[in-house]
């Protein structure tokens, strides 16, 4: 076959890759049948959006913007209900203008939410006492119960989800342009049991001098009706792109340009355990032009980082690809730098955004799964250390929250202790930070962003004015 031809991608062309965390589906027709019925559903997402977000990333890249994604590690559809919805949108907007004042920066707000459901696992089962069963593998593939039948994959559950992300996108469409978002409401931001902790107290001081600004710009004429991003915002949504026939039914062609884009998120990443540069996902990603995220772990060395970069991002468009570290807080400076400095060297324009979750992921001695506040906060630390040391830009944060007053990591402010994990915790999947520790996180961030706008040369608003 010729190079070109053996290069050629087609939306299935991942279906002739070795392809690792996918389910076995017994029932094959049933599968394709569930394949074409998603092949007819509607996109959820519009291509214009994801080349709006492309440009947003791409100043993230330059340092003139700085990246939130956060949300569920998975999201289910047993703890879905529009409260939720809110109070993790709400809690981004939070974290999100505690970030933008502080580092003077337009933060890019993009949800792991909206079809967040499909996840790797370490191994294919899982056994209870003499029972070994598939192992759960998220809500669009199988059910957590522990039964034969609850674990068996069944590929309707791709349209359930594919619904679900529906319902969750429209409100949030509704949420980020119907006035919830309105700069006038930070007040009300302020979720109850988090107004009542010294976390609250510190936003509502920020809450209190964004509003006398506001009441300044009113003044010289500078309103909510005058300049629309006042009272609306934009919001992306993104997941892993792991399930890939439920990808692949989701793929068209954009009737502007032609080109193909994924239409069940803006943004789609790749975990940890898929990044192998000649297998299915990597191959099906390259293809498309939605922003691309990559997570980045210990083990991947700087050669084979810029294998990939080559794979995913050849043309060098700022805001391609996002490089999502997730090293550990106590690996993250030794294994960070070598593949900032080789980035570096090469010249290839990434955003660099820090996942303090997946390295920090422990065993409790109650039994539980958790993440200790410190170590989380630790690994961002050392992700802005490195960064200042290499002379690079951290681009982003990447965190695994809800709006919920859950105890699924220890520490913070709140000082959940290990005793505590048993009493709110609700994850599907992997510990998420509580509505007041992503605050808490967040204002810790903020001082980051602060001192390097203080004390380096980096002025990104001059910049961005310059050009
Ligand atoms: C995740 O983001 O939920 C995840 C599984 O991460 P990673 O691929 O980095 O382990
Ligand atoms: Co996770």
């Amino acid at each position: 076959m010729a190079k070109n031809q053996a290069n050629k991608w087609t939306p299935d062309s991942w279906r002739t890759k070795p392809v690792l965390q996918q389910p076995a589906y017994k029932d094959e027709q049933a599968l394709k049948a569930a394949e074409l019925q998603l092949a007819g559903q509607p996109p959820l997402v519009f291509a214009g959006e994801a080349r709006n977000l492309l440009e947003s990333l791409g100043k993230a890249a330059n340092g003139e913007a700085f990246l939130l994604q956060g949300g569920d590690c998975a999201e289910s559809f047993a703890e879905f209900n529009a409260n939720k919805i809110r109070d993790t949108f709400q809690v981004i907007l939070q974290m999100a203008v505690v970030l933008t004042y502080a580092g003077s920066l337009p933060v890019i707000k993009v949800g792991r939410m909206a079809g967040q459901f499909a996840k790797p696992r370490s191994s294919d089962t899982e056994t209870q006492g003499d029972t070994t069963l598939p192992s759960y593998r998220g809500d669009n593939i199988n059910g957590l119960e522990f039964t034969a039948e609850a674990r068996e994959p069944d590929p309707q559950r791709m349209l359930m989800s594919y619904h679900q992300a529906a319902s969750t996108l429209n409100l949030l469409r509704a949420f980020a342009g119907g006035g919830y978002a309105d700069l006038q409401r930070v007040h009300g931001w302020n979720l109850g049991f988090v107004a009542d902790s010294p976390l609250g107290e510190r936003y509502e001081d920020l809450a209190n001098r964004i509003e006398d600004a506001l009441g300044f710009m009113a003044a010289c004429g500078v309103t909510g009706e005058t300049v629309p991003a006042i009272r609306e915002t934009s919001f992306y949504t993104s997941h892993e792109a792991l399930l890939l026939p439920y990808e692949q039914a989701m793929t068209r062609t954009d009737s502007l340009t032609g080109e193909w884009y994924d239409t069940s998120a803006h943004l789609l990443w790749i975990g940890a355990r898929t990044h192998q540069e000649d297998h299915a996902q990597v191959e099906f990603l390259r293809g498309i032009k939605n922003p691309l995220g990559l997570k980045c772990s210990p083990d991947l060395d700087p050669d084979e980082l810029l294998r990939l970069i080559d794979i995913l991002n050849p043309d060098n468009i700022p805001g391609r690809l996002t490089l999502i570290a997730r090293m550990g807080h106590n690996k993250v400076e030794d294994k960070l730098s070598p593949l900032l400095r080789a980035i570096k060297k090469e010249g290839r324009s990434v955003v660099w955004s820090c996942d303090p979750m997946h390295g920090n992921t422990e065993k409790s001695s109650s039994g539980y799964k958790t993440r200790h506040f410190e170590n989380i906060l630790a690994e961002v630390k050392g992700f802005f250390a490195a960064h200042k040391t290499e002379g690079t830009h951290p681009g982003g944060v990447h965190f695994e929250m809800t709006g919920q007053d859950v105890t699924e990591c220890v520490g913070g402010a709140q000082d959940i202790g290990d005793e505590d994990l048993s009493s709110r915790y609700h994850t599907a999947c992997d510990p998420r930070l509580n509505a007041s520790q992503s605050l808490e996180l967040a204002f810790l961030i903020a001082d980051e962003l602060k001192d390097l706008r203080v004390n380096t040369k980096f002025q990104p608003l001059a910049a961005a004015a310059a050009e």
